[in-house]
Formats: structure tokens, sequence, C-alpha cells
């Protein structure tokens, strides 16, 4: 097909929502639609709602909806294009998007290459799981389990110069492809093949996608070097890709991702059930690996092995980190060499334990700079703090210019005041403040208004509403539960008045309440609003909804004062007194806890 919105259209067409959601989730079917517990919030009664006329879904709970595409956009974590990929796959429409013959040849090519690395590691896992070999006694004896060895296709290589050579042949591939896709090695003098990997571990390396496109493969005991990679080839290229992303793309929680160095703390991380996990595979973080990362996370936890060689790999990977704009943390080993060496010694709670409590990157740099010098001569004490004052340069907001200036002044017991002045220069207070004032234009521009409701809540309102215009027994009940401070929207609270007075008709149709002073979107709305899927006689079904009410009520009144919080902060000025700011945000603090607990409660 050629053009990609044909695609989607197509896609649409073929691809049946609620099958396609039934791959990833039970629903069952209610009246014309479908209905299942949505797997975007938990919850034990299902507001997830498909609608089969229409090919969307909607959860009622948490607000989420979209198409087909949305859907596995969302659940597989993938971008659009991808997404529509995999759709077109699934139902049989071959993608062609404009190409030029050399794009084509190309296509094909990484198609191919691609098909043969799967090959290979099949062969290779085979070698692995069939009897006895030193590949498998190896992986056991470092403590992994048949079902990890199996979800990474691990695999042996054997003590052989043409085993891969001659099967990959036997499949009807040419010599010469093999050698440019980098499993097989071609000696020019001698015009002799053989095999890359010999007797070793390997691991096959994916993309994010879960393409076969490289190895890494093991030695079994010490010699050098430990670990042999494919080369660089047409599809596969280290700069641009990361260890494990296929597996933990799909496990990322609250958009942090671990960030470890190699194959075995990747693996071991993810037996022990740490599952949002990529791999750097031993070269320097780039770039573009930094641009991955932050599709998926906002955070990055840098785990890199505790020798020199890994702490200077994480300043490396912090100031690349830092420039793509992630907030960086760096975590500790304690007296683990790597984070396999961690988790088998302490266990998976210890492992999360010190994720949380990894470091700020900043003070994870003065720590560091802080073993270089002996605090204990005057003369190093001078040095580390202008060494450390340089770090300080690198922060935009006076809060932690504040906190880590005072970090520093604490370690050599210097005043803040000289510290500061050692960052700007002898003229301080003006170069300072002039930051501050920048900062402060900037948070004025910045200044959050409350959004504006979502429409996932609005639909959670005017579903009620509906309801307890339809019903006089839902009426009934509701008017127990709830009153005008549940709902969110002024149109909503202005029916529920005329509900009120209203009360024992049978039935209230939506023209007897165009007299009151509603949107045309909001009545639009409540005429759109199906009922099919609710049960009226079930009282847990109205419970649900009501529930969903109150939640959005309290996570909007949370928002509220988050952004409140986030402007008084971001307002403070270096005048202010610092305390009264201070016990405006631990009021606003302690109400947000309050609302935390209700949400809880509910
Ligand atoms: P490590 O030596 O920390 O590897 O190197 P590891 O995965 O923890 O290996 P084990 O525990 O000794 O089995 C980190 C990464 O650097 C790359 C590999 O990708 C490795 O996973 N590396 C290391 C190489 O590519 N070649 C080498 O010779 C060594
Ligand atoms: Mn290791």
């Amino acid at each position: 097909m050629i053009d990609i919105k044909d695609v989607v259209e197509e896609i649409k067409n073929r691809c049946d929502i609620a099958s396609v959601i039934s791959e990833y989730m039970p629903i069952r079917q209610s009246g014309g639609n479908y209905k299942g517990l949505c797997p975007f919030h938990g919850e034990k009664t299902p507001s997830f709602h498909i609608s089969s006329s229409k090919q969307i879904y909607k959860c009622f709970g948490c607000g989420e909806g979209g198409d087909v595409i949305n859907f596995v956009m969302k659940m597989e974590n993938l971008d659009f294009l991808d997404a529509v990929k995999l759709l077109a796959n699934k139902c049989g429409i071959e993608i062609n998007t404009n190409m030029n013959e050399e794009d084509k040849l190309k296509m094909e090519k990484i198609k191919k290459y691609q098909d043969i690395h799967l090959e290979a590691a099949r062969f290779y896992f085979t070698n692995l799981s069939k009897g006895k070999n030193p590949g498998y006694d190896y992986l056991r004896k470092r403590g992994l389990d048949d079902k990890t060895i199996k979800k990474f296709g691990l695999g042996y290589s054997q003590k052989s110069w043409n085993d891969l050579i001659d099967y990959l042949l036997s499949k009807g591939y040419d010599k010469e492809d093999l050698v440019e896709c980098g499993l097989v090695n071609h000696k020019q003098e001698s015009n002799k093949y053989y095999d890359r990997f010999r007797n070793r571990v390997m691991f096959p390396i994916f993309d994010y996608r879960g393409n076969v496109i490289g190895f890494g493969g093991r030695v079994l005991d010490d010699s050098l070097p430990k670990y042999l990679n494919s080369p660089d080839s047409i599809i596969f290229n280290k700069r641009f890709n990361l260890y494990g992303l296929n597996f933990s793309r799909k496990n990322i929680i609250n958009r942090t991702i671990v960030l470890v160095e190699g194959y075995m703390d990747l693996i071991s991380l993810f037996q022990y059930g740490v599952r949002n996990v990529v791999a750097t595979l031993g070269t320097a973080l780039t770039e573009q690996q930094g641009n991955l990362i932050k599709r998926y996370a906002d955070t990055a936890i840098i785990s890199y092995d505790s020798d020199e060689a890994g702490i200077k790999a994480a300043l490396r990977a912090i100031e690349i980190l830092s420039k793509i704009g992630l907030n960086i943390k760096v975590l500790n080993l304690r007296d683990a060499k790597d984070p396999d060496e961690f988790v088998r010694k302490y266990g998976l709670e210890e492992y999360k334990k010190a994720i949380d409590e990894a470091t700020h990157y900043i003070k994870f740099k003065i720590d560091h700079l802080k073993k270089s010098f002996n605090l204990d001569k005057d003369e190093e004490r001078v040095k580390f703090g202008k060494e450390a004052s340089k770090i300080i340069k690198e922060l935009k907001s006076p809060v932690e210019v504040d906190y880590y200036t005072n970090y520093i002044a604490k370690q050599i017991n210097i005043s803040t005041e000289s510290i500061k002045k050692e960052v700007y220069g002898k003229d301080y207070n003006k170069v300072y403040n002039n930051k501050y004032k920048k900062f402060e234009k900037k948070s004025e521009r910045a200044i959050e208004k409350p959004k504006i409701i979502e429409k996932g809540k609005e639909l959670v309102e005017e579903t009620l509403i509906k309801l307890m215009l339809e019903s006089k027994k839902i009426r009934e009940i509701t008017l127990l539960k709830l009153d005008k401070t549940d709902f969110l929207l002024n149109e909503s609270k202005e029916i529920l008045n005329y509900i009120i007075k209203n009360r024992d008709l049978d039935k209230i149709t939506i023209d007897k309440i165009k007299s009151l002073n509603i949107s045309e979107e909001y009545l639009k709305d409540l005429e759109k609003i199906s009922l099919d899927g609710i049960d009226m006689n079930d009282i847990k079904s109205i419970d649900e909804i009501l529930k969903n009410l109150k939640k959005n009520n309290l996570q909007e009144q949370m928002n509220k004062l988050l952004i409140e919080q986030k402007n008084i902060e971001q307002q403070k000025t270096n005048n202010d007194d610092l305390k009264e700011v201070d016990v405006k945000v631990m009021e606003i603090a302690l109400k947000i806890v309050e609302i935390r607990k209700m949400l809880q409660s509910l």
C-alpha cells in the first residue's frame, strides 16, 4: 500500500478493535459493546468500555481512550508508526510507502539479515538447550534459571570453525551475506570462511521492537576478550541501540529507567524482578541512546559497576543525560562490584531500596571529587572548594544552588557566601541576583494555571447526570451519597439542583434541562452518552461511577494544590522571608497528604 494514510484507514477497517484488545486482556460482551478491567489503571469493577460501532475504547475510570492504534501504542509503548506497522502486519496489509528502488533493496536486505540473525539465535539456543554442553553449565553456575535463559534466548556457539556457516548455508543463505552481517569472518589471504563466535555463551541483541540484530559472545573462562560483539552492520548500530529495551519498555514504572553496563547485570536484575532496566553494553553512552531513554523515561538511575572504570563511565553518562534534560541519579552498590552481584547478595528489596535512595548526580559528582583531596589539609580544602564550585555553576535552579552550596560548605567548614563568590566572581551579589531575576522572570511566565478538566473526567460526571435524569431509582440512591461539591463542572452542579427539585419525576428528559444555563457542548455530550453498557439495576456499577466521581474531584483538588505549591516555590525570591514561604508550602503539603489518604481509602 502506498500512502500511510490509506494504511491507517485500512487498518481501522480490517482490525476489529474488540478482537485486538481481547488479545491483551479479558473482555466481556455487554449489549453490542464490550467491557473489561482497565489495563491502564488499577480497578476491581470494569469501567473500560469498547464500542464496536465506533471502533473506539474508553475508560470511564481513568479517562484513557482512543482507537485501535492508540490502544496498541499505549499497551506496547510504541510510537505511532511502529504501532501502525504492528497492526498492518497483524491484518495482512503490506506497507510499501512510496519507496524508490534503492530504499526498497535496503529494506529487503535488512529483512534478510534479521531473518539470518533470528535463525542463528535459534541455532545457538538449540545448542545450549539440547543435552549437556559447557554453555549451559556456565549459565547455571552464574545463577540463571531455565526461564530466564529462554526469555533472553541465550545460546551457545560450539567449539568449531564452521558449525554456524554450515547450518546457515544449508538454509539457503549466501556466504557473502553471512560475512556482511557479521556472523562469519573471511580471511582474504587464504580465502577461508569461519564462524566469528566459537565456544562462547551467546547473548542475542534485540532492537526495541524485539528483532535480533546482533550478538554478544562471552568466553567460558577468564580469557580475553571477555566479550566478543557483532560488528556494526546495516541492522546493528551500537550507538543507537540499548540492550534489553524490547523487554523493559513494557515495564517502565513512573517513567524511570535503570541504566546498567552489562548483559549479565540486566538479565540478573530481570530474573530477580527489576524490569525497568536497559544496558549500554560497555561502550560509552551516546546522545542517541540518551534520546531513546528520553522517549520512555524522565528519570535515569545510573547503576554502573562500582570500580574506577564504572565511575568514569557514570560521569560521562551524566554529561550526556543532563544535556538531554533527564533527571539523573546514581545508585550506590555498597560493596558489590556490579548490580548482578548486588542483587544476588542482598536481594530484590534491597536493590529497590537502593533505587529509591539513589544519589542526585550533583551530589555524586561532588562526592567523587572529594575523594581526590585530603580535606585535613587547609590547602587541599581550598582547592576542593574551588573545584566543587565549578559543579555548582551547572545548576539552573536557585533552590538547587542553595542546597548544594550548603552541602559543599559543610564539607569544608567554609561559609556559603565564599562559595557563591567563587562561583559567580567578586561581583557575586550582582551576578547571583541577576541569575535569580532571570529565573524569576522565566518562572513568572511559567506560572501554571490549573489545567482544564480532562474529557474523561467530564464524561464520568455527565454519565452520572444522565443516569440520574433517566432513572428515579438511581436518583434516589445517588442523592443520598453525593452533593454539589462532588462535581467539577458548573453545569453538573446546576443540573443537580434541578434534579433535586424534580426528584419525584419518573424520567427527566434532556429537553427539560435545556432551559437551564447549560453549554451546547455539555448537552451534546449528554445526548451522545450511551447507557447501554451500564446495568441500571446493579448498584455496584453505579457505586463504581460514584467512586470515580469522588476520585476525580480529589485528584483535581490535589492538582490545584500541587500547582499552587510549585508556583510558590518558583516565585520564591532571595529576599523573601524564607520561613513564611516554607510555612505556606508545608501547609499545602499537609493538605495534599490528607487528600492522598482520602484517595487511598476510596
Ligand atoms: P562487564 O565486564 O561489566 O560485563 O562489562 P558483565 O556483563 O558484567 O559480564 P560478566 O558479569 O563478567 O559476565 C560490561 C559490558 O561491556 C561489554 C559487554 O557488553 C559487557 O556486558 N564488554 C566487556 C565487551 O564488549 N567486551 C569486553 O571484553 C568486556
Ligand atoms: Mn559483571
